[in-house]
């Protein structure tokens, strides 16, 4: 049975209610989905796929909740994630030079590990986009590979 994992990287909510609401909305469509508030990479299995929602913050660093992820997959020790499915999406505001880049970068990494991208990666743009409905139309596309797999 396929458990889409959902990891969440925010710091001050925005993100985290984006991804309850993209759990409720897959599960509706008959996917099962497990949430990460605080995503511990060695708890994680990379035997099912995972779906990153991801705020950038700083200066197009990681958010909060994921800063322990993201010591673990740059630790030179880190694992290979070969045989990981998995798909981004990257929260930011388009103001900052550094749009998207915590998303951006953890795509990019999770690539370098062996991990195979299941669908494009979604950018939403805080400041233009209306989050939800953004997020919303783009859901067919990871619903559809996540049966595929
Ligand atoms: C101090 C600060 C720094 C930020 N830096 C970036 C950035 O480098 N790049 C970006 O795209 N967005 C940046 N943002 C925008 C956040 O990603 C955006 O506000 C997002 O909604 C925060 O999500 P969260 O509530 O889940 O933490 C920054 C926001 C704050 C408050």
């Amino acid at each position: 049975m396929t458990v889409l994992h959902l990891l969440v990287g925010t710091t001050s909510g925005n993100t985290e209610f984006l991804a309850d609401t993209v759990s409720e909305k897959l599960n509706q469509q008959g996917i099962e989905t497990e949430l990460h508030y605080e995503p511990e990479f060695e708890k994680l299995p990379s035997d099912q796929p995972w779906l990153i929602f991801l705020a950038s913050h700083g200066a197009g660093d990681y958010a909060d909740s994921m800063l322990d992820f993201y010591d673990e997959i740059n630790d030179p020790q880190s694992p290979d994630l070969a045989g990981l499915n998995y798909a981004v999406v990257a929260v930011g505001e388009s103001c900052y030079d550094t749009f998207c880049e915590a998303g951006r970068h953890c795509d990019k990494r999770l690539q370098e590990l062996g991990g195979t991208q299941i669908t494009d990666r979604l950018e939403i743009d805080m400041l233009e986009d209306d989050p939800e409905e953004k997020t919303l139309n783009w859901l067919p596309a990871i619903a559809d590979a996540v049966k595929a797999l």
